[in-house]
């Protein structure tokens, strides 16, 4: 396979990412969505891309002041199970470390196995969920990673 590069997600990604975004959830973030990641100083949206630069995955992070999120998270369908959601995570994670985070906090839905499993595997543990979060009236789970552990040398890599 290619190899995978991280970047900074810029605005000339928007029409691969929107793309992506509609094939990979039921209510997609609309480009003000993104837009507004993209002009917010508290977010660091972050693109892998394959080849000659194909946006394969994306992941949209934010840090208010110690406390980091996951927002958004998606890779192509057609190049799940490569390690790109993992590249992706990995990379967000040494960033939050940098910005000297806390933590990292998300939510997910309650039947989400593979971003589940996705999460676990880089070290977030459940702290909760909560119900109908989402608009279905599906539960959320939420997951939190504590930076102590990024200090200590647990990360994926
Ligand atoms: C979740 C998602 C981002 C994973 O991306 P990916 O590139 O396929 O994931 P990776 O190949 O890096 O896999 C990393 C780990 O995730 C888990 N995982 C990935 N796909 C999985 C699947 N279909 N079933 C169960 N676990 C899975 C595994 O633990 C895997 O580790 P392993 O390879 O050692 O078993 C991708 O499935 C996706 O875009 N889903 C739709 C959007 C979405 O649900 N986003 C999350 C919103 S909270």
């Amino acid at each position: 396979m290619d190899a995978i590069t991280i970047r900074p997600m810029v605005a000339a990604d928007l029409p691969a990412v929107l793309a992506l975004e509609a094939r990979c959830f039921p209510v997609p973030w609309t480009r003000e969505h993104f837009l507004a990641e993209l002009q917010s100083s508290l977010a660091f949206p972050r693109v892998a891309t394959a080849g000659a630069g194909i946006v394969v995955g994306y992941l949209c992070a934010m840090l208010v002041l110690d406390e980091g999120q996951i927002l958004n998270v998606a890779v192509d369908p057609d190049f799940r199970g490569r390690g790109i959601g993992r590249q992706l995570l990995t990379q967000v994670l040494a960033e939050f470390h940098q910005r000297r985070a806390s933590f990292v906090a998300l939510e997910v839905r309650w039947s989400n196995r593979a971003a589940i499993s996705l999460y676990a595997g880089c070290g977030f543990r459940d702290v909760g969920r909560r119900k109908a979060y989402y608009h279905d009236g599906e539960d959320a789970l939420l997951m939190e990673y504590d930076m102590q552990q990024y200090r200590e040398g647990y990360n994926a890599v």
